[in-house]
């Protein structure tokens, strides 16, 4: 068999491999020096807001760990600047929004969103970062999923509890609905747009939903984010569905949709694929904090998790969620390795 394509878009199809793809959820960013120069320089919001610069900070951890994937530099929250919040990423604090959304006429005061216009300064990094990679690794694409997004709009920060938001959920659902909508439709126009410009694959960041059990994910987020899902299929690009926590939610997820299901560490990989069945794609799952151990303790968990995978096709190595800031960077480079020795195979 020829490889005619990238080992991370041949697992995303669960086609065979030569060695198992690696890349990290947040491998730009302040664990790495090259990031905190840059930051050192400009506003999180300009790196995002200037394609030279977003493209730079996507290209740091390509080189410096030798990654299948790049994922563009951007944040989950950039589409709602446009829809006419006013958003802030304070330091230490993360992100704070102004004028959170609290009642039916907030929503209905939200501006409709033209990606191509208002987002055009993404679209012109994705285009900026493929000519780059010209053709090394892929380019996955992003967005928030719309709980994930509805969840800050309302509580207007992170949040431990969810009480507002699940207060609109549970008080006035004819309201969440109409948010959700609304988010559901930005967001797949913005990922649309986003392949359009060269994006290869996509990932929908459903960093919260672990906060939901089964019955609220169905009623309140499932039709909204297969919307999403729905519209990118059509597209033919592979889609990662992402969350964290989600043990009891994985065959509602893959009913959402999805061409990867994201696995987090408190699922056991091999138990996480059996409930989701052998027909999709798995990512994951070291826990972030295992880049934190001695080396051979890593090593351990790093085999652990390719055992579990068993040489199936359709294994994408990551972690459960993105890396922690002060996370050693030479351990990182170390795991890029370790999936690839450990995994090589031969491909007849
Ligand atoms: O390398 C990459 O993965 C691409 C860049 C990326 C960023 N944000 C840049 C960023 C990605 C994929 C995101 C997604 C994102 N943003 C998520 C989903 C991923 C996840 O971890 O669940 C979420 C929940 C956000 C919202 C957000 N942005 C928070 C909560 C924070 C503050 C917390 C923190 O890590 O500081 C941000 C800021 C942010 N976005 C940073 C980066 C590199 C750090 C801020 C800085 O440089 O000052």
């Amino acid at each position: 068999m020829e490889m005619t394509d990238s080992r991370f878009l041949r697992a995303c199809r669960r086609e065979p491999v030569d060695r198992t793809p690696v890349w990290f959820m947040r491998q730009a960013g302040r664990y790495m020096a090259e990031y905190r120069a840059m930051r050192g320089k400009h506003s999180l919001l300009e790196i995002c807001r200037q394609p030279e610069l977003a493209a730079e900070v996507t290209l740091q951890p390509v080189r410096a760990l030798g990654v299948d994937a790049a994922i563009l530099f951007a944040d989950i929250l950039l589409p709602l600047i446009p829809m006419g919040i006013d958003l802030e990423f304070s330091a230490g604090e993360g992100p704070v929004i102004h004028n959170p959304i609290r009642e039916r006429a907030d929503v209905a005061a939200l501006h409709s969103v033209e990606s191509r216009e208002s987002l055009g300064h993404v679209l012109e990094a994705v285009r900026l970062i493929r000519r780059e990679l010209d053709g090394k690794v892929p380019l996955i694409g992003f967005a928030g999923a719309p709980f994930t997004l509805a969840s800050y709009l309302i509580e207007g920060s992170s949040s431990r509890s969810f009480v507002r938001a699940k207060r609109l959920m549970y008080g006035d659902p004819p309201t969440w609905h109409a948010l959700m909508s609304r988010l559901a439709r930005v967001v797949a126009d913005y990922l649309v747009a986003q392949i359009e410009a060269g994006a290869q694959a996509v990932q929908l960041f459903d960093s919260w939903v672990g906060a939901l059990g089964p019955d609220d994910y169905r009623e309140y987020v499932l039709p909204h984010s297969r919307l999403v899902f729905d519209e990118l299929h059509a597209t033919g690009i592979p889609a990662i569905h992402f969350g964290a926590d989600t043990a009891t939610l994985l065959p509602s997820m893959k009913e959402a949709g999805g061409d990867v299901i994201s696995l987090d560490w408190r699922t056991p990989l091999d138990w996480g694929w059996s409930v989701l069945g052998p027909d999709i794609a798995v990512q994951g799952n070291l826990d972030p904090v295992a880049l934190f151990a001695p080396r051979g303790e890593l090593e351990r968990r790093v085999r652990a998790i390719l055992q579990q995978a068993g040489g199936r096709p359709g294994h994408i190595f990551n972690l459960g969620h993105g890396i922690l800031p002060e996370t050693p960077v030479e351990n990182v480079k170390a795991v890029v390795e370790m999936v690839h020795e450990f995994s090589v195979r031969e491909v007849a």
